[in-house]
């Protein structure tokens, strides 16, 4: 049965949270199967604004079952006062969630832990969101001191792992801090043990084979939808390493992460936002940082952009066409959907880089190592803007003709045709293209 895959093809952040809520009612399964609660998903249903972080978007239409897969990492308190929250708002939360048996678990120590080397000072920090993620996939592939979602259901197991786990834990902690003038905190096994119990409790309700329930969803030809978290530029292969997170971002985190096989997936929807953001560190060519009367302030501002999660400014910049044609093909992107074109109203002129200039000389590929994207200078096109607003426009037609020209310029340059435009957060502020 075929499934489908919605990715970002730029730094995260590219509003793949409207395209999978606008594609969930016709599919029975959503799933995450990279990342946790450092995503930040952002669904607005007209006067209701709903923002997630580890829970898949789908879990705002009942009739779909949302999965978190194995590949993703679990902080409980996140995951428990997610579906409080959508209680509260009088969303149904039930036999529709699902978190996988296999998924890893994030403890208190992995964030201490991020955030002992994160503000060190030493120049090492990646600009992190501060969720855990890297130290507890570190865990994962190290294999000794990780611990899954299921083992969390047998107190007794849980217990002996955390007093095997966090001793160790603490030693590091400590001898990382060692000589510098930063504290750490000591973690008690028996009070996370007693702590995590009781996530447990609640948690169990939900806990699954995930993998086995999609393999019978399959046969039973049920349709899939994957999400991504992140954008394919931060994804651990192939992104801005090492300025990137530590999953698998593109849809090549689909096997891995949810145990469905690759030939299940049929079509690939690339997410782009009209212009480019980052947040956290790293390389950025085509970065406007021309002050607080600049553009890049100007887009930030229109296009509130501010992380979802930590509530940081995010770095701002023109369209990279360097960057996308690299992250299109990585990810097999069928067609793509153009997003927040409305922030660009009222920009005499709009930039997009058709190469860069290294060193020199003129590069179309992407060097996607930080060093040498750090070396890198965009080099240009100019295309008129637009002054009309756009947050009405409701069909093709409505658009102004060099907004069209905008996304037909953006599609050439990827190479793959449009599926929508969309020119506001509302459902019906998107403009199907085909
Ligand atoms: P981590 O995923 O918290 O380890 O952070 C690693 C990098 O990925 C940092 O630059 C973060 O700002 C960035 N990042 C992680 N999740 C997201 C996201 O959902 N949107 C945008 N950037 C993200």
């Amino acid at each position: 049965m075929p499934a489908t895959c919605v990715v970002g093809l730029q730094w995260g952040d590219e509003a793949k949270g409207k395209i999978v809520d606008l594609l969930s009612d016709d599919h029975d399964f959503v799933v995450r199967y990279n990342g946790g609660a450092n995503a930040g998903h952002t669904i607005v249903w007209g006067s209701r604004t709903f923002k997630l972080s580890l829970l898949p978007t789908g879990i705002l239409k009942s009739k779909v079952t949302s999965v978190i897969g194995n590949g993703v990492v679990v902080y409980p308190p996140r995951f428990l006062e997610e579906i409080d929250q959508l209680l509260e708002a009088g969303v149904p939360v039930g036999a529709n969630l699902k978190v996988s048996d296999h998924a890893h678990v994030i403890f208190p120590y992995h964030m201490e832990e991020e955030r002992v080397v994160e503000t060190a000072g030493d120049g090492g920090a990646i600009g992190t969101t501060g969720r855990g993620i890297g130290p507890c996939y570190q865990d994962k592939v190290g294999r000794r001191f990780a611990i899954r979602v299921g083992e969390l259901l047998d107190p007794k197991h849980l217990r002996e792992r955390l007093s095997y786990v966090v001793p160790y834990k603490n030693r590091f902690i400590h001898a990382l801090t060692a000589g510098g003038t930063h504290t750490s905190k000591s973690f008690d096994p028996a009070a996370i043990a007693d702590e995590y119990g009781r996530y447990a409790e609640r948690m169990r309700p939900f806990v699954c084979d995930t993998t086995r329930l999609l393999h019978d969803g399959l046969k039973a030809s049920k349709k899939i939808l994957f999400e991504a978290a992140q954008g394919s530029l931060l994804d651990v292969d192939h992104g801005t390493y090492p300025y990137v997170t530590s999953s698998s971002s593109l849809p090549a985190g689909i096997w891995g992460g949810s145990g469905v096989p690759s030939k299940v997936l049929t079509r690939t929807i690339g997410v782009v936002k009209a212009y480019t953001t980052r947040v956290g560190r790293g390389p950025f060519p085509t970065e406007l940082d021309d002050g607080p009367d600049g553009l890049g302030e100007r887009i930030r501002r229109i296009g509130r952009e501010f992380g979802t999660v930590t509530g940081r400014p995010r770095r701002t910049g023109w369209l990279d066409g360097v960057a996308l044609n690299y992250t299109t093909a990585l990810a097999g992107v069928d067609e793509f959907s153009l997003m927040l074109l409305d922030v660009l109203s009222g920009i005499p002129e709009l930039k997009i880089a058709t190469a860069y200039d290294l060193d020199g000389e003129r590069v179309t590929h992407f060097p996607s190592d930080a060093h040498v994207l750090a070396r890198c200078t965009p080099v240009y096109e100019t295309v008129p803007g637009w002054t009309e607003d756009l947050t009405k426009c409701r069909k093709v037609g409505d658009l102004p003709a060099n907004c069209r020209r905008y996304i037909d310029r953006v599609a050439a340059l990827i190479g793959v045709p449009v599926m929508v435009a969309s020119v506001g957060p509302d459902r019906d502020q998107t403009i199907p293209m085909q």
